[in-house]
């Protein structure tokens, strides 16, 4: 039974969204810091919104939570006798005038704070993370995205445990105060919501650099760190300068203060946040050295930078009038952040990587029971639908609009979005209508997209009638049916597609065919000869495909076809068919081996394509097609699929393999360059391979971990030699450790390799971990690497048959739900997959789901994402 103090699951629904009552015109905040007993004063000009009739509600309703009211003020008299508190806010009786001054004190306790939300400390440093509902934990406000206010903000602070005092926008004036305090003030010119404040406040120490926009004005970057870390910003700020020279270049968006800044954090709930000039970043994806970061890290901290940057347009001047539009922001700034990527790296293999994610991640999504809209209608926890959905599937939306306009109008409409909502709070709808008026076309039906969720299947099927060359394409879609929607209309589908002739000559160039019915064919007449199609080239519309197809024509399209994107995904579709023919038994035949090898030695592929083309399919990705084929996945013959398909390579292909890894090794100092990358990640690739199979793939593996001089390669060997149980891996471990034991992020990998290395004794190894000097549940990155991979990337141990992955894993989830109930609820998220797996499976994890339904004191954020997966 709930309590009656057990959080309230009332959901929030789009269909009630309601104006806001009061505006504010101006805040002044000061901030009196002490760890357990921090003062925050607030000065707010409230005006009755549509004003002048004062017909507006009597009362002021502000939200709160956990805060000690200590004093409230209207224009100066003490109102405290008209105030009422409870656990969400307070509501201060009227009657009010139409404007007035609103003045409050509260005391927050931030060291108290594990929640990494509102104020919190991390080590000894002060920091915020308002977004989405996080500065009601600081003071009293209307504290939702529509009310939007310029902020003046003065801290006061120990000068020696926090000589640094940071807020949003520009310095105005900072000083010494009695007692060995200090103060600074800032004032953020632009008004912002709340969600957007930020405060920072510690012992740190910037790397600094400058910026001059194009309209030739200049901007001072700093990149805040502890010391120590200094020598690790200049890859962040390299990225910095080119995203900001590259939204003046691709979007004609400046930046607009004097100063730009970002603060490296080590307790983090999620990766990165774009306060307004005062960028908050998990400092996972700040600092990066060769020696500390990998190919991966570095490719990671390039896109969020961009996507931090690009949310000073995209996100701050123009904002979500509600949490329902989310996506506004967020997909279409996870869309220029692919665009930035692809356009400093190669655009193939971006695209190649997105759609893996978004497959790994969204697809997945929307085919369980967390599946929601791109902009959902309803939520319990606004910090449950930070989901793949809204931000990955929302950038494929906007992807699909660009495409069907072409990038000229879809740039009329951005930049008539940017001069006709500049400074407001907007919908879905408001982005929509700057397309239609800027292209004079309905879409009505492509708005869809952001209401139906699931994703949608077309089945394609081909005909060829040899008088008159004539190819007739049939499409169908199909949209399935997803937690609270059944029938569901068609949507509009932007497909590409190319037909190439049986010597690989394109018959026909990419064309996007533009379906927005439930059936259609479409006719390709005067044809030379019966073409081999080329389907949704560069994955035009995400999608799932159904098509017959041979091994023959994917191992054709695999090696003819013009487009980088189409040609991966055939050779992907010929392993994941080829893995699930061997999941029920089947031997691994030897024309694939064959196509791999012709692959491997194809001079005319680049080496990030033969890296992401080689090997058999993750366990994820064919755990989802075996349910997808109506089967019951077992994790066990999966992963034996898995080593079969690698055994078969390495085996076959060792001599090659072999080879590549030696052609692939890239002399001189190491450089994080995509090209230097590529050829790592190829090398790496062999080496794996090499690795799982043969006692000399272990000594090569050996070798580079004793030579190696970047985290990259570093890596990459200790994993082949801790996934393999080498006989060197026990003290490679140890010598990694003793070498990086002072480096939380490296200490994070060397979780992680651990987590989601498989075999008997996995789980031991994981539970011995968790009680490691080096391990700190509390903080977010550690629990993710060590707890959060070893269910999301050790299957075999997590659906150990017994039960006990399952068990481990939530006696952590409930350990952390108390401390930690944002990062504790994605977590949980693990077992979204659950009705994929064999009945056994789904009886013990249904077992651990209701176990976890059963803690009283579960959290609201938990308790949602639990229930939801058990309503599957
Ligand atoms: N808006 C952030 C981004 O996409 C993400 C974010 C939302 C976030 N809530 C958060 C980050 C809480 C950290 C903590 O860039
Ligand atoms: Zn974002």
């Amino acid at each position: 039974m709930r309590t009656e103090t057990a959080p309230d699951q009332t959901p929030t629904r789009l269909a009630d969204y309601r104006a806001p009552d009061w505006l504010i015109d101006r805040v002044s905040l000061v901030f009196d810091l002490a760890a357990n007993a921090t003062r925050v004063r607030s000065t707010i000009a409230f005006r009755r919104n549509g004003s002048g009739t004062s017909s507006g509600p009597a009362d002021l309703e502000l939200f709160g939570r956990k805060l000690t009211l200590v004093s409230a003020e209207v224009d100066g008299q003490d109102v405290m006798d008209r105030v009422e508190t409870d656990r969400e806010g307070l509501r201060l009786a009227g009657p009010l005038p139409d404007s007035f001054t609103w003045t409050c004190e509260t005391e927050i306790d931030p060291e108290a704070n594990t929640e990494l939300e509102g104020l919190y400390m991390s080590k000894r440093m002060y920091c915020t993370q308002c977004e989405a509902e996080g500065f009601r934990k600081i003071t009293y406000y209307p504290d939702r995205p529509d009310v939007m206010a310029v902020f003046d903000v003065r801290i006061e602070a120990d000068i020696v445990s926090q000589p640094i005092l940071l807020s949003n926008g520009n310095p105005v004036e900072q000083g010494r105060l009695p007692g060995g305090r200090h103060f600074a003030e800032w004032h953020d010119p632009h008004p912002k919501p709340s969600y957007l404040f930020a405060l920072v406040a510690g012992d740190l120490i910037s790397h600094d650099d400058t910026f001059t926009t194009a309209s030739g004005r200049n901007v001072d970057l700093k990149i805040y760190v502890r010391p120590g870390d200094e020598a690790k910003c200049a890859y962040a700020m390299d990225v910095l300068k080119r995203s900001m020279r590259w939204d003046e270049e691709a979007y004609g968006l400046e930046y607009d203060l004097d100063l730009f800044m970002i603060v490296a954090v080590d307790d983090f709930n999620m990766g990165a946040m774009e306060n307004k000039g005062l960028n908050i970043f998990n400092s996972k994806y700040v600092l990066a050295s060769p020696e500390t970061a990998t190919d991966l890290d570095f490719e990671l901290i390039e896109s969020i930078i961009a996507h931090e940057y690009f949310h000073n347009w995209t996100g701050n001047r123009i904002t979500c009038r509600d949490w329902f539009q989310l996506c506004l922001k967020e997909g279409l700034t996870v869309f220029r952040d692919q665009q930035f990527s692809g356009d400093m790296r190669s655009a193939a293999q971006q695209r190649i990587g997105d759609v893996q994610a978004l497959r790994a991640r969204q697809f997945r999504e929307d085919a369980g029971p967390l599946a929601h809209p791109v902009r959902p209608e309803e939520y319990v926890e606004i910090n449950n639908f930070y989901t793949a959905t809204v931000y990955e599937k929302g950038a494929e939306v906007i992807r699909m609009l660009h495409t069907l306009i072409g990038p000229e109008a879809y740039r009329k409409g951005t930049d008539l979005y940017f001069q006709r909502h500049d400074g407001q709070a907007c919908t879905i709808e408001d982005w929509i209508q700057v397309f239609e008026d800027a292209t004079g076309r309905d879409l009505s039906q492509f708005a869809l997209w952001y209401r139906q969720a699931g994703t949608p299947k077309v089945h394609v099927s081909g005909d060829w009638e040899e008088t008159g060359g004539v190819y007739t394409l049939t499409l169908t879609q199909e949209l399935p049916e997803t937690p609270g929607q059944t029938d569901k209309a068609p949507q509009v589908l932007p497909l590409a597609v190319g037909l190439l002739g049986h010597d690989g000559a394109e018959l026909m160039p990419t064309t996007v065919l533009e379906m927005t019915e439930g059936t259609q064919t479409f006719r390709f007449p005067s044809l030379p000869a019966e073409p081999v199609v080329s389907f949704n080239r560069g994955f035009s519309a995400p999608v799932i495909v159904e098509r017959a197809q041979t091994d023959a024509e994917r191992a054709f399209l695999l090696a003819h076809d013009t487009d980088p994107f189409a040609r991966w995904e055939a050779g992907r579709r010929y392993a994941i068919d080829l893995a699930c023919r061997v999941i029920d038994g089947a031997p691994v035949d030897a024309q694939w081996t064959d196509a791999s090898a012709k692959l491997l030695s194809d001079p005319d592929l680049d080496p990030a394509f033969k890296a992401m083309a080689l090997g058999a399919p993750g366990a994820d990705e064919m755990a989802a097609e075996v349910h997808r084929r109506g089967g019951l996945v077992d994790p066990d013959a999966v992963h034996a699929a898995q080593r079969a398909m690698h055994a078969s390579l390495g085996t076959a292909l060792q001599g090659p393999l072999t080879e590549t890894y030696h052609a692939m090794q890239v002399p001189g100092p190491y450089t994080p360059d995509a090209a230097d990358a590529a050829k790592r990640a190829l090398a790496n690739r062999c080496l794996g391979l090499l690795a799982e199979t043969s006692a000399d793939g272990l000594a090569l593996a050996e070798a580079q971990f004793v030579q190696a001089d970047n985290m990259t390669q570093s890596m990459t060997a200790l994993r082949a030699l801790v996934h393999n149980d080498a006989p060197g891996a026990a003290d490679a471990l140890t010598a990694f450790h003793d070498r990086w034991r002072q480096d939380p992020l490296v200490i994070d990998k060397w979780l992680s390799l651990q987590a989601s290395a498989p075999g008997d004794t996995a789980l031991e190894r994981v539970r011995a971990l968790t009680d490691h000097p080096s391990f700190d549940w509390t903080n977010p990155n550690k629990f993710r690497s060590l707890v959060g991979v070893f269910a999301m990337a050790n299957p075999t141990a997590f659906h150990a048959a017994d039960g006990s992955g399952y068990a481990f894993f939530t006696d952590w989830l409930i350990k952390l739900d108390g401390h930690n109930p944002q990062t504790t609820a994605r977590l949980a998220g693990a077992f979204e997959s659950w009705r994929r797996y064999t009945q056994d499976r789904q009886d013990l994890i249904g077992a651990q789901l209701g176990r976890i339904a059963a803690v009283e004191t579960l959290s609201k954020n938990t308790r949602e994402i639990v229930e939801r997966i058990q309503g599957a």
